[in-house]
């Protein structure tokens, strides 16, 4: 058979609310026309994000109720620590209760004020809580991954070169490790190939600098590697995934998303001296190191959860969702990134709006767009979320304007990837009356979260 089916069927369901144009027009005004300020409930298809958003297991629902909820030592942690082993391979296990908590507990352990952090490209909570603890944040991304139309694999690499020349220009005392996403978010999702993870690695330890991933979609790129390069064709995602982590010094985890679960993340090292480090925050910050601000649930839920997401079939089946909306954007002419990332479809905001500059927020405009024309709600990743204000006040846009629709895990069938075509097709059309938007209230770090915008004149 050539259709590719939901590797599974339904057995909850939860009621979508559809309001008027009207009303989500005044939903809108209310928010400050920042969608991250709406009620979850006026929008009907939620694509905000793909974290935490997924719908569980059969199987998770019954671990759930073996939750053992003691403070130390509990049976569901020891699960949570004989799973995370198996697939990353690192001696020292930490529980956090999202991804960025493990990613302030390195931050903080490892940042010195005037340190530079390379990665492919820092995600938000990365990049703040290394620019929190002082240090800088540099995306050294592949030229490949910034051409949003160039259709080829693998465009999450690393810049090996560009990586060769930043630790000649800081020097390697300045650099106390270097990040590689899998997928790359920040730069449309796109996958980091397991050549690249060894190049890497190989530079890095030449000066000696340690190599951290941050593996929230470890399993996605697994799918990737096992799909588009020489090699892996015949090895299960599992293994794909062990050889990945087998190059990696420490990784830093959100369990929201290829651990298939609500809540949930860890740290991860295999060395003795950081892992105390990070041990003694982590009982300050998220708590005792068996549960690490996560009930008993958790630990089972993500234990099973990070399993399921390495299954073979669960990923053909994401992974044609995202190239099912992918391909009908591309034969209407909508600009997207291209290929489709792991776990998204990026429109590209910039070719979508000509006729708005980066420093209007294109990409604010389409989301905005998005959501009055079906109640769609889709996230900017362009000038508000990665733009710089440098300390006299003068902006500078990001390299990119894209708009994100992230797919929670196992949630919108068929029918709403359809009803998403011809929102954005709508929206296709009535272009050119989306005008530009401008800040009038930000929060100094994190500001696409909470700002307010103010919308173009009538
Ligand atoms: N790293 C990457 C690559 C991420 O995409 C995220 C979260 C984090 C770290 C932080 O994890 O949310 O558990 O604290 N990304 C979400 C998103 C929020 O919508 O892309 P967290």
């Amino acid at each position: 058979m050539r259709t590719i089916i939901e590797p599974f069927r339904i057995k909850m369901t939860e009621p979508l609310k559809m309001i008027s144009r009207e009303e989500r027009c005044a939903a809108l005004a209310g928010a400050h026309h920042n969608v991250f300020l709406l009620d979850a409930e006026d929008c009907c298809i939620d694509l905000l994000t793909d974290s935490g958003t997924g719908a569980m297991s059969t199987r998770q629902w019954a671990a759930l109720m073996l939750g053992d909820e003691s403070y130390a030592g509990s049976r569901s942690w020891k699960k949570f620590e004989e799973a995370v082993r198996t697939i990353t391979g690192m001696r020292h296990i930490l529980p956090a209760h999202q991804g960025r908590a493990a990613e302030s507990i390195l931050a903080e352990c490892l940042v010195k004020p005037g340190d530079i952090i390379p990665s492919n490209s820092h995600f938000d909570t990365t990049r703040a809580n290394i620019e929190y603890a002082g240090g800088g944040a540099v995306d050294v991304l592949c030229a490949r991954g910034l051409d949003t139309a160039l259709d080829a694999p693998f465009k999450g690499d690393m810049d090996v070169e560009g990586l060769e020349r930043c630790i000649a220009t800081h020097g390697r005392d300045r650099i106390p490790f270097c990040m590689l996403t899998v997928t790359n978010n920040a730069g449309g999702g796109q996958p980091v190939s397991m050549r690249n993870v060894r190049e890497v690695k190989r530079v890095l330890a030449r000066h000696g600098i340690p190599l951290v991933i941050d593996a929230c979609r470890f399993a996605e790129n697994a799918f990737f590697i096992r799909e588009c390069e020489e090699g892996y064709k015949d090895r299960t995602l599992l293994s794909i995934a062990q050889e990945m982590f087998s190059h990696a010094d420490a990784a830093t985890m959100s369990c929201k998303k290829d651990g298939l679960a609500n809540i949930g993340g860890f740290l991860v090292c295999n060395d003795d001296a950081w892992a105390e480090q990070f041990r003694t925050l982590l009982i300050l910050r998220e708590g005792f190191p068996t549960y690490g601000g996560l009930a008993g649930r958790d630990l089972e839920v993500i234990a099973v959860g990070l399993f399921e997401a390495l299954d073979h079939d669960y990923q053909v089946y994401r992974h044609a969702t995202v190239e099912y909306l992918g391909s009908r954007l591309v034969a209407r002419g909508i600009p997207i990134v291209r290929p489709v990332g792991g776990h998204a479809v990026f429109l590209n905001a910039a070719q979508f709006l000509p006729h708005i500059p980066a420093l209007s927020y294109p990409g604010v405009g389409l989301v905005n767009a998005l959501y009055i024309e079906g109640g769609v709600r889709a996230v900017e990743l362009g000038s508000v979320m990665f733009g710089r204000i440098d300390a006299a006040g003068v902006e500078t846009p990001a390299p990119l304007e894209l708009v994100r629709l992230a797919f929670p895990r196992r949630v919108y069938t068929q029918s709403h990837f359809d009803y998403l075509i011809e929102v954005i097709e709508e929206v296709w059309r009535e272009r050119s009356a989306i005008g530009p938007y401008r800040i009038t209230y930000q929060p100094k770090l994190l500001r696409h979260f909470c700002c307010h915008f103010e919308p173009p004149a009538p």
